[in-house]
């Protein structure tokens, strides 16, 4: 086994997130804005989209470099032909102990099964709201809440247990949901995971105001259903956990804002055409594809991989004010384009 490489802040490399494409049939305000990723947006050609060929060559290289947890995101992931035949090759490598996928939801119905007998181990949904003119508001398609479930039921036909659903909290658009949306999910097995709004990209309109703190979010719940918290799964989780107090289930929160996580931040993400990303806010990724498609070896291409991930600095969300009072209008990857 080759060493694995460590960042400048003592980081490994743990988790890779792999956008498989940049389209989306949704256009959440806060991730892919209408407005912008209308029908003028030139979204990526095919031939400049990683093969799946290419994805499962690069992800071999990275399990080699200390990667053990695989997350297939998007855009939306399962827009892309033949998913399932992609996470069976992903799941086949050697030392991969965890793939994962983060989903609207909507193509579930058609999916879930292929995607349980190819292997893949856990789901992740987004729903923002369980009010139809919110979500149609917040989805910018007017697509129902109840398409959403309908695919988190057939995910549970299909044997996924424990689903995440990602909740993007925003101060008067659908903060006045989260305890709604935790009873809901509350003694079912699903664990619903409350996140700060993130001034990822440039095209959403953030603003602080429109982040409810995580605290605030808690004390709500925890309000109505007492709450206790419980310890990490893993070093560097990104959601700290919360259960219910008599005994129905947990819930998550993420406070990428308030409380950032970069100490122990081990994701690397690749980009749908091959770029590396060392941080979610980083304003350029690393060409992989080139080397991909140059006739590079796998050792070159391994070689590469360890020095930038060796010169890794990033860490964003501690410093995001001194940033935001300094440079705010920087250049930033958008959201939908390297997947949450
Ligand atoms: P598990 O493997 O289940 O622990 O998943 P996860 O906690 O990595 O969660 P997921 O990939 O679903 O991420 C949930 C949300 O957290 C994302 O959609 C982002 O909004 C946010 N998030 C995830 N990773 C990062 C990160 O590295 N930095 C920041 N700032 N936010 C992140
Ligand atoms: N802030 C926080 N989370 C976001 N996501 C997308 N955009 C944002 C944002 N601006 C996350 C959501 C969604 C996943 C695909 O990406 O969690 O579920
Ligand atoms: Fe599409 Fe997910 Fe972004 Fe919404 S959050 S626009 S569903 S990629
Ligand atoms: Fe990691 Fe960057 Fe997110 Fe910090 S802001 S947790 S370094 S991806």
């Amino acid at each position: 086994m080759t060493q694995q490489p460590i960042d400048i802040l003592a980081r490994p490399m743990r988790d890779l997130r792999i956008s498989v494409t940049d389209r989306c049939n949704l256009r959440c305000t806060y991730c892919m804005p209408a407005e912008i990723f209308d029908k003028d947006h030139a979204f990526l050609p095919r031939g400049e989209i990683l093969s799946y060929e290419e994805i499962v060559r690069l992800a071999r290289i990275f399990v080699g470099l200390g990667v053990k947890k695989l997350r297939i995101t998007g855009g939306e992931p399962t827009l892309r032909r033949d998913l399932p035949g992609l996470i069976a090759q992903l799941r086949a490598i050697e030392g991969v102990e965890d793939v994962a996928l983060t989903t609207n939801g909507l193509l579930l119905t058609k999916l879930a099964t292929h995607l349980r007998a190819a292997g893949l181990d856990r789901l992740t949904v987004s729903l923002d709201s369980l009010d139809d003119a919110i979500f149609g508001r917040i989805n910018g398609r007017g697509v129902h809440v109840q398409a959403v479930l309908d695919g988190i039921a057939a995910a549970e036909a299909a044997g996924f247990e424990r689903l995440k659903i990602n909740m993007v909290v925003q101060r008067s658009v659908n903060d006045h949901e989260v305890v709604s949306m935790a009873k809901h999910f509350k003694n079912t097995g699903h664990i619903v995971r409350f996140i700060e709004f993130m001034d990822v990209g440039t095209t959403n309109g953030w603003r602080m105001d429109l982040v409810v703190p995580a605290r605030d979010v808690i004390a709500r719940i925890g309000a109505e259903m007492p709450l206790e918290p419980i310890d990490p799964n893993y070093r560097g989780e990104v959601a700290a956990r919360y259960r219910y107090k008599d005994g129905m289930g947990e819930i998550g929160i993420i406070s990428s804002v308030t409380v950032p996580f970069c100490g122990t931040c081990n994701r690397a993400r690749l980009s749908a055409k091959g770029e590396l990303f060392t941080c979610l806010f980083a304003g350029r990724g690393n060409d992989l594809r080139a080397l991909l498609r140059n006739g590079t070896s796998d050792a070159g291409i391994e070689a590469a991989v360890r020095t930038i991930w060796t010169k890794r600095d990033d860490r964003y969300s501690e410093i995001r004010t001194a940033l935001t009072a300094g440079g705010a209008g920087s250049k930033r990857v958008e959201m939908s384009y390297i997947g949450g």
